[in-house]
């Protein structure tokens, strides 16, 4: 005899197992949503935040991301979206002074913060001198990672000068210095698709030379 027929059989119990077993499994959520219906807008919250200079007050979604928040409902769309799972950098914009990917982190979390995004920074007719150096250096290609770049390596400078660590210090409690190594390690959470490395890595070291 062949074993055709029983396979047929053994699949089609297994269909009716499978239904009754969806039916068992909705039974006391149906249950719930009758006692306490849900609730059709989504939970929303007054968030303050100083953008470039600008007060803004917004009432958000609580899940709404910081970076959802500058592009969706201030139309700052200098911040690009890569990743939107802190993979990439091109996110990266300076909070409170210190720079954060805003695609893992929610705009609530900053009510009250001052937020500065390439915006902020420089203007076509005043460029921010990491912006200048960027053009002068070629340090883009696409030039969809460069906001996070340039925001990145503007923040870079500042920890380095007040003494953040990094790991490629052989002494954590030596004060950094601004060497090849450490603008590399320190910027290699901004990944440039372009491959245009060579020409950020100058960029950022002749700004750092001008600040010295
Ligand atoms: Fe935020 Fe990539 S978009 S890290
Ligand atoms: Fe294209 Fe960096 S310039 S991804």
């Amino acid at each position: 005899m062949s074993d055709v027929p029983n396979l047929a059989v053994s699949r089609r119990a297994l269909l009716v197992a499978g239904a009754a077993s969806a039916v068992v499994a909705a039974g006391p959520a149906d249950a719930a949503e009758e006692r306490a219906p849900m609730s059709d807008s989504p939970p929303e919250i007054p968030v303050s935040l100083e953008v470039n200079g600008k007060q803004h007050a917004l009432l958000l979604d609580t899940r709404t991301t910081l970076l959802d928040t500058l592009r969706e409902h201030l139309h700052l769309t200098g911040t690009k979206k890569g990743c939107d799972h802190g993979q990439c950098g091109a996110c990266t914009v300076i909070v409170n002074g210190v720079r954060i990917n805003s695609c893992l982190s929610l705009a609530v979390q900053h009510n009250g913060d001052q937020v500065t995004t390439i915006e902020g920074l420089g203007t076509p007719d005043r460029l921010h001198p990491m912006q200048a150096a960027f053009v002068k250096h070629d340090g883009y290609q696409c030039g969809y990672c460069t906001p996070g770049q340039i925001c990145s390596a503007v923040a870079v400078l500042d920890e380095i000068k007040r003494g953040v660590p990094s790991h490629v210090q052989a002494d954590l409690a030596a004060r950094p210095h601004v060497t090849n190594m450490e603008l590399r390690e320190r910027m290699s959470g901004n990944i440039c698709r372009c491959g245009a490395y060579s020409n950020i890595a100058e960029a950022i070291a002749e700004v750092a030379g001008a600040q010295a």
